[in-house]
């Protein structure tokens, strides 16, 4: 093992077989389409980054997942990791089978064993798993759009399907992480989640984290979000400017996570820990409306459902931190816990501000957004990407 972490269930799942083991009978085999957090689900399985899960869920996981955030085996999982397939394929599949899996181009990336074949009522899941029905809220209703027939069993991934993404030059796997984080000799890493671009309340945070770690694990998620979300490469390309002037360069890791967004609030927060201690991260950021989306969460409701696991059981540490502001009386980037001034001196931007003023080619100021962050932005905005909404 490349770092002392254990990960979530105990070892580091691999579902890669090499080509020359790819045998599987592909005479009159069904083919079912990888829908684009499929094709992203099926890379986090075969990496291990979702230890220990070794395929799409059966229907037993699955209902004590949706109930109680565990497997069936007791082992928490907060959400469904699912494989849609339409009705009418249903008819034509069996218990017992196996089937390819195949991308939006057709092109095999597995076989599958299928254990368990059947249907839910989605109603009722999504108000468990996202505590609304609305179908305003992405998660919801890319849940309904999927539709409420699933396959399940363990996958068998073949290899060239690995990376099927654009962000090759970066920490991709938890093997690789876990690697670099020895070879660096870190023994307290700190993971940061993010889908945003970064603003100084995020660098604080970090930076704060840094101060009493080894080594801090930048690791945003880069797979399928929703369509108002700022594109990755985007978000990538500040990252690297605003590290390389302003990070300890031997004391920060940039990777990337290829999952898809959820924007399942609490219970996203646990995966995303879980997630990042299979990465090899002892420790894991949780701030303000962490994984939220509009205001369907209460601003700390990610960091209380830590409380309902043992620490044991959750195995890696949670960095719980208060919405951060800059305090024009501070003179510095602050929290509740830290400024004792009023909010009358506090910077507080919303998003639609910030966006009107980037789409205008107004930097926002210094303490909210970096120049080098904000050009990045701004390019976007006025290269006629009007419409679309920069943050939640
Ligand atoms: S997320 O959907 O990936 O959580 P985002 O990129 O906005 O969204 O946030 C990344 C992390 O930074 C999350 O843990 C979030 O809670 C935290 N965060 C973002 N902004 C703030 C802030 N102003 N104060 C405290 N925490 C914040």
């Amino acid at each position: 093992m490349s770092s002392n972490v254990t990960p979530h269930g105990g070892h580091l799942v691999d579902r890669f077989v090499t080509d020359s083991q790819a045998s599987f009978p592909t005479s009159h085999i069904e083919r079912v389409i990888l829908d684009d957090i499929g094709e992203s689900d099926l890379v986090q399985i075969a990496t291990g980054a979702f230890s220990p899960l070794t395929g799409f869920m059966g229907e037993e996981d699955y209902r004590s997942v949706v109930l109680n955030m565990r497997l069936a085996n007791g082992i928490i999982w907060p959400l469904p990791v699912t494989l849609p397939i339409s009705r009418e394929q249903a008819k034509r599949i069996a218990v017992g089978d196996a089937v390819l899996l195949v991308d939006r181009e057709s092109i095999p990336r597995a076989w599958m064993e299928v254990t368990s074949i059947f249907q839910t009522d989605l109603q009722s899941d999504v108000y468990a798993i996202y505590l609304t029905q609305d179908t305003g809220h992405p998660g919801v209703r890319r849940t309904f759009e999927r539709g409420p027939i699933f396959l399940g069993g363990p996958i068998h991934v073949f290899s060239t399907a690995n990376p099927p993404h654009d962000f090759t030059q970066y920490i991709h796997t938890p093997k690789a992480a876990r690697d670099f984080f020895q070879h660096r000799g870190w023994k307290t890493v700190v993971g940061f989640q993010t889908r945003n671009p970064i603003h100084r309340a995020h660098e604080y945070l970090q930076k704060c984290a840094l101060e009493i770690s080894d080594g801090l694990f930048i690791h945003p998620l880069v797979g399928p979000t929703k369509a108002d979300d700022i594109p990755a490469d985007l978000r990538m390309r500040a990252y690297e400017i605003v590290i390389s002037h302003y990070y300890p360069i031997n004391r920060v890791a940039l990777g990337v996570f290829t999952a898809a967004m959820r924007y399942a609030g609490p219970r996203e927060a646990i995966l995303h820990a879980l997630v990042r201690k299979n990465y090899g991260c002892t420790h894991f950021i949780v701030g303000r409306d962490h994984a939220g989306v509009g205001s369907y969460y209460g601003t700390y409701d990610a960091q209380k459902i830590f409380a309902k696991f043992s620490a044991d059981e959750i195995g890696i540490t949670p960095l719980f931190f208060d919405h951060a502001f800059y305090c024009k009386a501070c003179g510095g980037m602050a929290t509740e816990k830290t400024c004792p001034h009023d909010e009358h001196t506090r910077l507080f931007l919303s998003g639609t501000k910030v966006r009107a003023m980037l789409q205008a080619g107004v930097e926002p100021p210094v303490e909210f957004t970096r120049p080098e962050t904000a050009r990045i932005l701004m390019e976007y905005y006025t290269r006629g990407n009007f419409s679309k909404a920069a943050e939640k």
